[in-house]
């Protein structure tokens, strides 16, 4: 319990000499720790495991095993972007998983949204404690877990109350014991962001919005299908680019694209068209427990509508929605 307190001495990491200073202190540790035996780790593509990752490739190298597991759940390009960077970029020891099919399969017909995100998290240990078994001689697993985790877990612990069950690695199975591995754990994320850039790690992945653990499929609302699935992938995309290219993505903490399973009546080529709509999300906040709402310019909504109703099969509508949390979560499940 100790080692997971931040010590009041320990000075915050804001330049890359201190994060120089921090990595080098890691990797003397984490060899340590790990003499010549292999670590496992789960990467998502996320800010906290993929700073972990770059920090044990350069400690370890190929005894560090990422396994990139694709849930089906993921942005346009977000696993195909991690197997690049990590795999032929970093050289690193990378095994990739399309569980697809496994996900979309046991989420068919579940509407209830803490049921699909049980129902991700659960599947996506069991995916993961699946190639665990089938590799040989893992002794630890290494986590991103950060300084917030340890201190909602005190939270937890003291009783109180998660407004939804988020899903991050844990809860391996009994027969997959390992030791941890988890030198970030007494950071704070902007402190990981810059160890991130200070490793060599592109600016973009650094600095990218959170995404949460069970992807789009908290963001695909009810019951989960494919097309509607494909079409709230595009169409995020759609916002994503018009975002980098009017330098909002730099500025906005968080934005993306949610589509309801219900469809209006629209028109298109002369012909009834019924079509889903597309809701835009764009908020800032500083830890995720309130947030405002982004006023994005008129003529920035102008052309991500157009592109959205053009470029995606299946929409016909794109809604803005202007609600803060409270009474709005930030994800729509
Ligand atoms: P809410 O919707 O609760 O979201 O206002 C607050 C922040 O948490 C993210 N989020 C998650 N992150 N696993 C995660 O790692 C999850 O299951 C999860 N659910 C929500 C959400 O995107 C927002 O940034």
């Amino acid at each position: 319990m100790e080692n997971n307190v931040r010590p009041a001495s320990m000075e915050r990491i804001t330049t890359k000499a201190l994060a120089d200073a921090f990595i080098a202190e890691q990797v003397a540790a984490v060899r340590e720790q790990v003499g010549d035996k292999k670590v496992l780790l789960a990467l998502s593509g996320g800010v906290d495991s993929s700073v972990v990752a770059a920090l044990l490739i350069k400690a370890i190298g190929k005894q560090l095993v990422c396994v990139h597991v694709n849930h089906g759940l993921m942005r346009k390009n977000e696993s195909e972007n991690v197997v690049e960077l990590f795999q032929n970029q970093l050289d690193a020891n990378l095994i990739y998983v399309d569980a697809t099919d496994r996900f979309l399969d046991l989420l068919a017909g579940v509407s209830d949204p803490e049921q699909k995100r049980k129902i991700i998290g659960k599947e996506f240990i069991n995916v993961f404690a699946d190639e665990a078994r089938n590799l040989e001689g893992i002794e630890f697993l290494a986590q991103g877990t950060i300084y917030p985790d340890i201190l909602e877990s005190i939270k937890q612990a003291e009783g109180k109350k998660a407004v939804k069950s988020h899903h991050n690695v844990g809860g391996l199975p009994e027969d997959l014991k390992f030791a941890l591995v988890e030198p970030l754990k007494l950071l704070f994320k902007d402190e990981v962001r810059v160890v991130g850039e200070a490793l060599g790690l592109p600016h973009a992945m650094v600095y990218r919005q959170p995404f949460p653990g069970p992807g789009l499929g908290v963001r695909c609302l009810g019951a989960i299908t494919r097309d509607r699935l494909t079409a709230l992938r595009e169409a995020d995309a759609i916002l994503r680019d018009e975002f980098d290219k009017c330098g909002l993505a730099e500025k906005v903490w968080q934005y993306f694209v949610i589509i309801p399973d219900m469809k209006s009546v629209g028109v298109k080529d002369d012909s009834r068209y019924e079509g889903w709509p597309a809701i835009i999300r764009a908020v800032n906040t500083v830890d995720a427990m309130t947030a405002t709402i982004e006023e994005i310019p008129y003529s920035v909504l102008h052309k991500i509508t157009s592109r959205i109703v053009t470029e995606v099969e299946g929409i016909n509508r794109v809604l803005y929605d202007l609600t803060p949390k409270p009474t709005g979560t930030i994800e729509w499940e």
